[in-house]
């Protein structure tokens, strides 16, 4: 046991062996990952946090810090026990990525190095990453004029972008550039009051949210209305707008949904741009999950027509594998960022003298974590074929579970996902909406899976999400087993 300085009872880990601190952890780390993938322990923890807190010892480690090596170890083993396990391949929960074994190094790399890379100068290779992957994005979406992927000029026909911490920054982001654009005086005047934005009912919360912060509020969405299966009905657009100017209003931005949050379907975009190029509005592509599908000459036709966007949110934290969190907020046009908070901080935006580039004009942080670093690293990890493959392979396996859950009498799937995304009901006419709430939480309560609910047109539906590489057949044969004696269990109650 490595004994530490403890005059005062204080901690003095610092004088601990670096590395085999670090090895410590790996080892523990190591061990969670691998007992995570045989799938035998619980893919949930669910204790009570005065559980959790007391298990810790949180109040002796905050007041005295770790006493030791062992201390410290024991600390984190115990952490451990509380966590979910996303490598599980029982795990079809949230949009969360479920890393790479070791994705987690860059993290551990900006914890101590702790280069934030909004400013060039700060973390300058942390922004030449977040650089490089910004260019092979705009790359992707034929929005990058550059040389190759290590031009970093402003090119006058380049798109833009910049990572940011999470897909609900990033709509944000991109709204208020959509609002420099119609509305520039908004920046230092305040909110004219005859905007609005339109876009499927189903918009994520995040897009309503972003309106309020703006100071616009939330009712300034105005929902056009989407089929049975929640994608928008684009030939509702032309009605909703047309009531839009009756009342003197003005359109900042169209939002599509690629794909929706519950269901996994996307809208078409092609339609939705072209009805907003007749009309010379904003067009939005929240593309949070699903703008992946670009990458894949198979899965990219979902997509058609998302180049014709105006701006684009892309999460990395849910189909790149990357560690919670990182996203991108794309612009065709470069000068819709420049323009976009326009405000200056004398200490930070000097534009002529900097080296490198510059994100955080951009952001909404100020300070902002190594995220190109993480990004780049997922592909560093298996090389960006290996990507669009783990890609591919998981929208293909949602098919393969709604085949499978279309096999079985017992089971309602309301149509094919489109990508590793999909809903479904048990026994729907014997079971109601209580019923297959219930049937959700005694199934992960037991620990044997991960699955979460949603609402669909007001009905509730089970929801899985295949993030997991080694998610196959026998988990959702297994899965089905696990619904129907749970399910058939809660009919039996009923009766
Ligand atoms: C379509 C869509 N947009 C935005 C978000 C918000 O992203 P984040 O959780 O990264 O803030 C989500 C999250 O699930 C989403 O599905």
């Amino acid at each position: 046991m490595l004994e530490t300085d403890k005059k005062n009872g204080e901690s003095n880990l610092n004088t601990l062996p670096f590395v085999k601190t670090k090895q410590c952890v790996a080892a523990l780390l190591e061990n969670y990952i691998e007992q995570s993938k045989t799938g035998k322990n619980p893919v949930l923890s669910q204790e009570r946090p005065e559980v959790i807190a007391k298990a810790l010892k949180l109040k002796s480690v905050f007041e005295k810090g770790f006493q030791n090596l062992d201390h410290l170890e024991s600390f984190v083993a115990t952490y451990l026990t509380h966590t979910n396990h996303l490598r599980n391949p029982k795990y079809m929960g949230h949009q969360v990525a479920v890393p790479q074994d070791l994705s987690g190094i860059p993290d551990w790399i900006h914890g101590t190095v702790n280069n934030p890379s909004s400013l060039y100068e700060m973390g300058p290779a942390g922004a030449t990453l977040e650089g490089f992957m910004i260019n092979w994005m705009l790359s992707k979406l034929g929005w990058f004029t550059g040389e190759n992927l290590y031009d970093f000029g402003k090119h006058p026909n380049n798109g833009s972008g910049v990572l940011t911490h999470g897909g609900s920054i990033a709509n944000l982001t991109a709204l208020t550039a959509a609002r420099a654009a119609i509305a520039p005086e908004a920046w230092t005047q305040g909110n004219p009051d005859d905007l609005v934005v339109i876009g499927p009912a189903t918009a994520h919360y995040s897009v309503a949210r972003a309106l309020s912060i703006m100071g616009m509020g939330k009712n300034a969405f105005v929902p056009v209305p989407v089929d049975s299966n929640e994608v928008i009905l684009t030939d509702q657009l032309d009605r909703i707008y047309q009531q839009i100017k009756s009342q003197n209003k003005r359109v900042m931005a169209v939002v599509a949904n690629a794909c929706a949050t519950s269901t996994g379907l996307f809208d078409p975009l092609n339609e939705m741009a072209s009805f907003c190029k007749k009309h010379k509005l904003w067009f939005h592509v929240d593309g949070a999950h699903g703008a992946v599908a670009l990458l894949s000459e198979k899965e990219k036709i979902k997509v058609a027509g998302i180049e014709k966007a105006d701006s684009i949110i892309w999460d990395a934290h849910k189909m790149l594998q990357v560690p919670a969190l990182c996203t991108a907020v794309l612009f065709k046009k470069q000068e819709h960022q420049w323009n976009n908070f326009s405000q200056n901080g004398s200490y930070v935006f000097h534009e002529n003298e900097v080296i490198g580039m510059d994100s955080m004009p951009y952001t909404v942080e100020c300070t902002k974590s190594a995220l190109g670093t993480k990004l780049f690293w997922s592909f560093a990890l298996k090389g960006e074929k290996a990507v669009v493959k783990f890609v591919e392979t998981s929208f293909q396996k949602a098919n393969d579970l709604y085949t499978y859950l279309k096999s079985l009498n017992d089971f309602y799937c309301p149509y094919p996902p489109e990508s590793n995304i999909l809903c479904f009901q048990f026994k729907p006419a014997d079971l109601n909406d209580q019923d297959q709430l219930a049937l959700r939480y005694e199934l992960i309560n037991s620990g044997a899976f991960y699955i979460t609910s949603c609402e669909v047109q007001g009905k509730r539906f089970l929801r899985t999400v295949i993030m997991n590489p080694d998610t196959d057949q026998k988990d959702f044969i297994e899965l089905a087993k696990c619904l129907t004696d749970i399910g058939n269990q809660i009919h039996a109650h009923k009766k």
